[in-house]
């Protein structure tokens, strides 16, 4: 994982990329043109000569330099209109010649005096969110290779449900969750046995909302722990720094809630991510195979009731799909 002082440095040079990009293409762009049209060289020589006349004439002390000024600018105004107009004969936009900087603000400097212009901030952002999910090996899984028959047709005890008719009502509210996502969608809790396709589908639904173009974050819950916690083993910056990271981006999923070591550290850890989630309002998609009950024993009761109350449950039932594809049983 980077620290802040390289992301920071990896933005810098993001920045300086896009500097030289905008004089590369200033240069190509004037290349072009005055191969085209030898007078607009000629034009543009005369409009940079204009600033040495107007202080050579200020350093000599003649006329009224507010006359002057005013003289220099209409003739200015005419050089430019001038090479408008050969621009319009070739086919070439007004501003074909000119500087163009991907973020007007700032230039592309990144500061707008000693504050950090937003595209830097957006920038930083990015930054870390990437090597965020570089880190927890986001794979992405679809909705294409989620098969339902997998799941029996034949009534079970468990749930006293269908499971085939159980699991496509539940894989049709993924799908139309993932296609109508947004960071004020609700969150959803995914319970039920190893092997039924709960990551698949989280992933699933990631991949649909990182298509739409929204941040995602996806993360087993052991991991999140590890790296929340920095802060509890005296590394409280990079610890806080993720948090505020995960606190932020549009679709948090944490994978495996359990599955983490049990520790009081953890389990804060684990309060702070989900509170802190549900107070900025965005949502949540955890994944657990925890029974209720053995939730209720490893968490306190007040963040489980909290869980079920503000996620939307889902509860996976069937057979280990993991199993039957180990087999090679095939889907009916
Ligand atoms: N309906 C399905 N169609 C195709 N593949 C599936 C389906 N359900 C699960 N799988 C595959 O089976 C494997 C296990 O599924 P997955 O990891 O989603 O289970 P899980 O519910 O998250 O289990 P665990 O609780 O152990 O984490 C994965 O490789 C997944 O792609
Ligand atoms: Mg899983
Ligand atoms: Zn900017």
């Amino acid at each position: 994982m980077l620290s802040k002082k390289e992301i920071y440095a990896q933005a810098m040079r993001e920045l300086e990329r896009r500097r030289q990009q905008s004089s590369q293409t200033q240069h190509s762009h004037t290349l072009e043109a005055v191969s085209l049209s030898p007078e607009i060289g000629r034009l543009r020589r005369e409009l940079g000569k204009t600033s040495i006349k107007l202080s050579k004439a200020l350093l000599a002390g003649e006329g009224n330099p507010q006359e002057l000024f005013e003289q220099i600018k209409e003739e200015n105004l005419r050089t430019q209109e001038r090479i408008h107009l050969l621009l319009d004969r070739l086919g070439l936009p007004h501003d074909y010649l000119s500087h163009k900087s991907v973020c007007s603000k700032c230039n592309d400097y990144g500061y707008i005096g000693q504050k950090q212009c937003s595209c830097l901030k957006k920038l930083l952002h990015k930054i870390a969110i990437a090597d965020l999910q570089e880190s927890s090996q986001l794979t992405l899984s679809s909705f294409d290779t989620f098969d339902l028959g997998y799941y029996s047709r034949q009534y079970s005890e468990e749930g006293h449900v269908v499971p085939y008719e159980h699991m496509s009502r539940l894989f049709h509210y993924c799908v139309s969750y993932a296609n109508s996502f947004s960071p004020s969608s609700q969150g959803i809790f995914m319970t039920g046995k190893t092997g039924l396709g709960k990551t698949h589908l989280s992933l699933a639904i990631a991949a649909k909302a990182i298509d739409r173009g929204y941040n995602v974050i996806y993360s087993s819950v052991s991991d999140i722990v590890r790296r929340v916690s920095g802060q509890y083993f005296g590394r409280k910056q990079e610890g806080d720094d993720v948090l505020e990271l995960v606190t932020k981006t549009d679709l948090l999923i944490l994978d495996d809630l359990g599955a983490e070591f049990e520790s009081s550290f953890s389990t804060s850890a684990v309060y702070d991510v989900i509170n802190s989630r549900i107070a900025a309002g965005r949502p949540t998609i955890i994944n657990t195979n925890l029974t209720p009950g053995e939730l209720e024993k490893r968490y306190s009761e007040r963040i489980v009731s909290r869980l079920y109350a503000q996620l939307v449950p889902l509860h996976f039932v069937g057979q280990d799909v993991r199993m039957l594809k180990a087999e090679g049983q095939p889907s009916k």
